[in-house]
């Protein structure tokens, strides 16, 4: 009996050691956690005479941003980046404060209704915050004045941001990458040599006006009325746009891109670059497709055409415009040399992915522009951000807007 005791309190005190040890041993596991990022994951292997730079990715991660950075080092190392020192993370806890990361990186898309306490509460004037996004204002309007004087770097499709993300990349006949860019220098269409018969011969097998790839229907910018009402002027030609996606009666699913842009390059004329916002600079991939696959862009948005493409080589579309659109069509279509025309800039241009190569690729420009010294010591503030992402304002003062518009009225 009495043993008995003596042995369930033994058992007793070694399960309470086994828990006070485990206990103990978590706590300094913590620290380590806390303290050295190397150690956090065991499974990541971080060289230690390497100096790493942190992006600590603030906003949610699951929120629509293409291309998003992954966490880790994957995307740097996979394009043998220049510099590929850069440790990308979304946890917050990675290193002892959030004041310790060389940057942190916040996305439009998830700063839309975000409240001052979700934001860091500590933050050193060493690092540098960056606002980064791949939508347009129009869908993602940042109002709070919080966030004028908070950035430090910018890292959108907008083209004077500190680093640019966008898809395009234009190309000189050398092989230098040119633009785009704000202030262009484009040969004159007339000056630019005639294309070759081998790209005649290429173009001679095209037999439908034009083609639209689109997926969203009904966006701020109304590009598809103006799709329908140009579907309504060639008709009077005889002559078709294509719909392809939710919105028309053609279908394109995103795993069979590549066929459908290969029929882009046999059988269409014009391909139709709409965007679903009519803001500066905003100019998506769409493009790139029509330029790459031997169609001519019939372009809609907001931005000035002339920072990515020499006039003459593409059509632009207004509203008020689109019965003599389709009439500019028609003729180019009938008169070939017209419509041969359009394609004499590959005789001195080449329209590129930037992610094809690690000179354009935009997340090695992210990590080399973080490395550059110079840079990230200079102290550099985006004072009036909300003016400079939206530049109208009108996406935030909506309410005004329509006011204004309205007392117009009356
Ligand atoms: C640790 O890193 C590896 C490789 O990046 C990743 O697959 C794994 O999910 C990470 N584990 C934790 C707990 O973060
Ligand atoms: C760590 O980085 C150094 C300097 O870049 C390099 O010389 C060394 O081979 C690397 N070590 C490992 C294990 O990758
Ligand atoms: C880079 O990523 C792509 C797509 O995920 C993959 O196909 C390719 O093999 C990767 N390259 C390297 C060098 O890891
Ligand atoms: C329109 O095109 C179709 C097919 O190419 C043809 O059969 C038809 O006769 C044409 N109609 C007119 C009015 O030209
Ligand atoms: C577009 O940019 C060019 C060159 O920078 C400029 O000359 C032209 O006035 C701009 N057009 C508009 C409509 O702003
Ligand atoms: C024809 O012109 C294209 C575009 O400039 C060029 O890529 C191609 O090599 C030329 N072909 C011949 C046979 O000269
Ligand atoms: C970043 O911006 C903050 C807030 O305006 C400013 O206090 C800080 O000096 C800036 N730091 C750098 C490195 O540009």
């Amino acid at each position: 009996m009495f043993i008995n005791k003596i042995n369930k309190y033994f058992v007793l005190c070694v399960i309470f050691n086994i828990i006070l040890l485990s206990l103990v041993y978590n706590l300094d596991n913590y620290n380590l956690k806390i303290s050295n990022p190397i150690l956090y994951n065991h499974t990541i292997q971080l060289n230690k005479s390497i100096e790493w730079k942190y992006i600590l990715i603030w906003t949610d991660h699951k929120e629509p941003f293409k291309p998003f950075l992954r966490d880790g080092i994957i995307q740097f190392r996979n394009k043998s980046c220049s510099f590929a020192n850069c440790y990308v993370s979304s946890n917050r806890q990675l290193l002892k404060d959030v004041a310790d990361f060389d940057v942190v990186l916040f996305y439009g898309t998830g700063l839309k209704n975000i409240k001052a306490s979700f934001l860091p509460q500590s933050r050193s004037p060493r690092q540098k915050y960056v606002f980064a996004s791949m939508e347009s204002p129009a869908y993602y309007p940042i109002c709070n004045y919080m966030f004028n004087s908070y950035f430090n770097w910018t890292w959108t499709y907008k083209l004077n941001s500190d680093e640019i993300s966008t898809y395009i990349c234009i190309k000189d006949q050398y092989g230098n990458v040119i633009g785009p860019k704000e202030e262009m220098h484009w040969k004159n269409v007339e000056s630019m040599m005639p294309i070759n018969d081998s790209l005649k011969a290429k173009l001679s097998t095209k037999k439908i006006a034009a083609a639209w790839f689109v997926s969203n229907c009904n966006v701020p910018s109304g590009r598809d009325l103006i799709a329908k009402q140009l579907q309504f002027e060639l008709a009077k030609y005889n002559m078709t746009v294509d719909i392809y996606g939710k919105c028309g009666t053609m279908k394109c699913p995103s795993d069979s891109m590549e066929e459908c842009l290969r029929k882009l390059e046999t059988d269409y004329y014009f391909f139709l670059a709409f965007e679903n916002s009519l803001t500066e600079d905003y100019v998506t991939e769409k493009l790139l497709h029509a330029l790459q696959h031997y169609t001519v862009p019939v372009v809609y948005g907001g931005a000035n055409y002339t920072r990515f493409m020499p006039d003459g080589i593409y059509l632009i579309a207004q509203q008020s415009q689109i019965r003599e659109l389709a009439e500019e069509m028609v003729d180019a279509i009938n008169y070939r040399q017209r419509y041969y025309d359009f394609f004499k800039w590959h005789n001195h241009y080449s329209y590129h992915n930037r992610r094809e190569s690690r000179d354009t690729d935009t997340y090695c420009k992210l990590c080399a522009l973080i490395n550059n010294q110079e840079k990230y010591a200079k102290t550099s503030i985006y004072e009036n951000f909300i003016k400079w992402w939206n530049p109208e304002n009108e996406f935030c003062f909506n309410y005004f807007y329509n006011l204004k518009k309205f007392v117009h009225l009356i």
